[in-house]
């Protein structure tokens, strides 16, 4: 009997029948924190007619897929028959904080429109930070028509930590501007542009090279607090800060004291360790960081719809979970 069928209408429908269709349908949970659920119950059930999609509810029936955004571990303790576990964004870190189903795959977002976006927000604050446009911008605002003196690619190479989906497609966007870039990331890489190092041995040659760095690490327990001060002190003077990647990854007081003491010119930070960023933080005031709030590549619905399904559907099909892309390694914890 084929999987996900629709419910049948009509006379014919014996309640013997009904109970076995019933007990065929597939099932797909929708338990995402901080996520308005029905727009995307709508499109997951047009996208898949043949399923029942429902937004999870403590002691609802157990689903063969569940599409997740930092859920509670309760939603894990009530599954006993997920196929896969699709979370709807790029980052599985808090996924990796819960127990999971043994043997179960997690599949993150693989771009899904995001990495245009992490290109856009990156580009536009390194170059934002180059051409000194927050001073032009201040003179302006006291009617002041004044020049600075150009500064050269040359003398502001970007590193970027991370060459996956994003840090990939970031670094391509930053070599079309002309920037002197390298890349970091656990194995070795090739890209067209890019000076790529990789592993702890070549970490700090990596931050030494680097004026401009950009953090689009995975948080795991390997990178967590990797921007720090005894890592920030190694890139050179001048040195300005992009975290768009996890809060964790960065810590707040040997920034602010790196920016205070004159060795980092500034940074501009998209994630927090606690977001909202409370009000008392000191990041929302000082004067050489720019804060934005964990916008910097947004999950789009509909692409995102779209590439789920698609792998729904294939793995029903029987294709196998290792030709999917996106599969987290558990091991990594990305
Ligand atoms: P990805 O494709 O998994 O890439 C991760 C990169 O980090 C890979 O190049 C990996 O190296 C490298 N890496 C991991 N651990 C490392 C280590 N210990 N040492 C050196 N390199 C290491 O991830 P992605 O899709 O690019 O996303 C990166 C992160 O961005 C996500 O995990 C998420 O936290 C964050 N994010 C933020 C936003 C936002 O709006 N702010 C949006 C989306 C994602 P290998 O290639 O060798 O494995
Ligand atoms: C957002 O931060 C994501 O991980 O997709």
């Amino acid at each position: 009997m084929p999987r996900g069928i629709r419910w049948p209408k009509g006379p014919n429908c014996s309640r013997w029948s009904c109970e076995i269709l019933q007990t065929d349908l597939m099932r797909v949970s929708f338990c995402c924190t901080d996520t308005k659920a029905q727009p995307w119950l709508e499109g997951l059930r047009a996208a898949l007619p043949g399923a029942a999609v429902e937004a999870w509810a403590a002691g609802a029936a157990a689903a063969d897929y569940a599409i997740v955004w930092a859920p509670p571990q309760q939603f894990f303790d009530e599954q006993s028959g997920l196929k896969a576990i699709f979370n709807i964004g790029a980052g599985v870190d808090a996924l990796m904080k819960l127990r999971l189903p043994r043997g179960v795959p997690v599949v993150r977002l693989d771009d899904a429109g995001m990495s245009v976006q992490m290109a856009e927000y990156v580009c536009h604050a390194v170059i934002r930070h180059f051409r000194e446009f927050d001073g032009y911008e201040a003179d302006v605002a006291q009617g002041k028509w004044s020049y600075r003196k150009p500064r050269l690619h040359a003398d502001y190479p970007v590193g970027v930590m991370g060459l996956g989906v994003l840090g990939t497609r970031v670094s391509r966007a930053l070599v079309q501007f002309d920037f002197p870039v390298l890349g970091w990331s656990r194995s070795a890489k090739s890209i067209p542009g890019v000076q790529c190092f990789s592993g702890a041995a070549e970490v700090n040659d990596f931050l030494m090279a680097s004026r401009i760095l950009v953090c689009l690490l995975p948080l795991t327990p390997d990178t967590e607090n990797i921007l720090r001060h005894d890592t920030l002190s190694r890139l050179q003077p001048g040195g300005y800060v992009i975290n768009v990647a996890r809060g964790r990854h960065l810590v707040d007081e040997d920034l602010i004291a790196l920016i205070d003491s004159g060795h980092l010119a500034g940074a501009t930070l998209d994630v927090f360790r606690n977001e909202p960023l409370p009000a008392a933080h000191p990041f929302w005031k000082h004067p050489k960081i720019t804060v934005t709030p964990h916008t910097s590549a947004r999950t789009l619905r509909e692409e995102s719809i779209g590439q789920i399904a698609a792998k729904i559907q294939a793995l029903q099909n029987g294709a196998p979970v290792a030709t999917l892309a996106g599969v987290v390694d558990p091991k990594k914890g990305y």
